[in-house]
């Protein structure tokens, strides 16, 4: 196995232990050119930073797939859609996709929801001369709400703990932290607990929502299983809420840091999709993916053997020179021609995985950012960064921890 004393890759190996605080963008862009594919001791893992090596990982399903068991993997959440294949995972996909993928869904009753939660939330945050900070305020309640309420979970109180602590327990913790997975497993058995009742109800009286979907489904003539409800669950808690959260964050503090690429978007609401789409490029708020080898296999020249651990870094690719020009640049226009496909498995941008298993909630996210930005930039002419706003935090979900404006009229 081949390691390298290289210092990008020693820096972000103490920067994923906690150690240090830095910014991962320009030792991504070294480990590029250097050595694209380079094994982590500290990590015990592969590291992938080309967009081509990435992108094949995501799609050569015969050779790469996710990782299911072990601490600091998506096995924290029990057997998903994230760990099925071919044809079982093509049709238990599509339940999910009926509800957040449909046009009909969302431009008709979730789009709905969702534009009468951010007016509300956005309508509580105090105007300048006052500093509000927006995360806590629009960007992490937005997401939470509108997952809790298609999982029909809106009125238990720890549900905020509940999702935090398994999205910091699955591929995320990547130093296996004990302590990190105990909490998400108490996190699981908290939803276990809570989910076995409310599925029996849910049988009986199934309402328009992802849950009674899980409930009501049939696949090969049977009702999908209490475990795998469970568990879909526990991950859609994960998935859905502080990746949006993040991406949102990572938005608006780009464009408050840059009062020309606002006034442009009040100027030219049409490129809305497109800054959406460049914020998640830009600052990708899922930076890692974990793939295992599941044979023997040559990635960039460099030999990978079975059952070894793979992160794919979803921020170094989408900050890949040879795909995308002046990558370090946020440019809200740069997706103008067509923002659409970056949703989906066919445009470049990483931040949503790649190949079958490419993020069922895309579609959804984006709708809550683009009725978020377009509320806040109906509403404001400058969103200005007030006081000492944080430094962008984590290494495989980063963003600001805070996000202190001043949203001036
Ligand atoms: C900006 C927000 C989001 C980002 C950046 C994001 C990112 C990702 C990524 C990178 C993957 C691929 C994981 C892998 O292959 O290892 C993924 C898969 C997935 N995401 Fe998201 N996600 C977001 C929002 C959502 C939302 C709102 C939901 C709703 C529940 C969701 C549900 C899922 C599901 C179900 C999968 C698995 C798809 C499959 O295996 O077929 N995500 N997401």
């Amino acid at each position: 196995m081949t390691t390298t004393g290289s210092r990008p890759l020693a820096e972000l190996e103490s920067f994923a232990a906690g150690t240090t605080d830095i910014d991962p963008y320009p030792r991504y862009a070294r480990l590029r050119e250097t050595s694209p594919v380079v094994y982590s001791d500290a990590l015990q893992a592969w590291l992938v930073t080309r967009w081509a090596d990435v992108t094949r990982c995501f799609k050569e399903s015969a050779s790469f797939g996710p990782m299911a068991s072990g601490s600091g993997s998506s096995g924290i959440y029990g057997r998903t859609i994230l760990h099925m294949t071919g044809d079982e995972h093509r049709r238990k996909a599509a339940i999910v996709a009926r509800r957040i993928r449909n046009r009909r869904e969302l431009r008709g009753a979730l789009g709905d929801r969702v534009r009468v939660l951010v007016e509300e939330l956005g309508s509580d945050l105090p105007a300048a001369p006052e500093t509000v900070d927006v995360r806590a305020g629009l960007t992490a309640p937005l997401p939470l709400t509108v997952i809790a309420e298609l999982m029909t979970m809106h009125e238990v109180d720890v549900f905020p703990r509940w999702c935090h602590d398994l999205a910091a327990a699955s591929v995320s913790n990547v130093n296996r932290d004990p302590q990190v997975h105990a909490r998400g497993v108490r996190a699981r058995d908290g939803i276990d607990a809570w989910l076995a009742p409310a599925i029996e109800r849910t049988r009986a009286e199934p309402g328009e929502n992802l849950l009674s979907d899980l409930c009501t489904v049939e696949y090969e003539g049977q009702r999908l299983a209490d475990a795998e409800i469970t568990s879909n669950t526990a991950f859609f808690l994960a998935a859905g809420i502080e990746t949006t959260d993040r991406a949102l964050v990572n938005l608006l503090g780009g464009l408050a840091d840059d009062p020309g690429q606002w006034e442009r978007l009040r100027a030219e609401p049409a490129l809305v999709p497109s800054a959406v789409a460049e914020g998640l490029r830009w600052k990708a708020p899922v930076q890692g993916s974990v793939r295992q080898a599941l044979v023997d296999v040559d990635l960039g020249g460099v030999p990978i053997a079975a059952g070894e651990k793979l992160i794919l870094l979803l921020g170094a690719a989408n900050r890949d020179p040879e795909v995308f020009g002046d990558p370090d640049t946020f440019d809200v226009a740069r997706f103008a021609d067509d923002a659409g496909p970056q949703f989906t498995p066919v445009g470049p941008m990483r931040s949503f995985g790649g190949g079958e298993h490419t993020c069922s909630g895309s579609l959804l996210a984006k709708l809550e950012m683009e009725a978020a930005l377009t509320h806040l930039l109906g509403r404001y002419r400058r969103i200005v960064p007030a006081g000492d706003r944080p430094a962008d935090a984590g290494f495989m979900l980063r963003s600001a921890p805070a996000l202190p404006l001043q949203l001036h009229p």
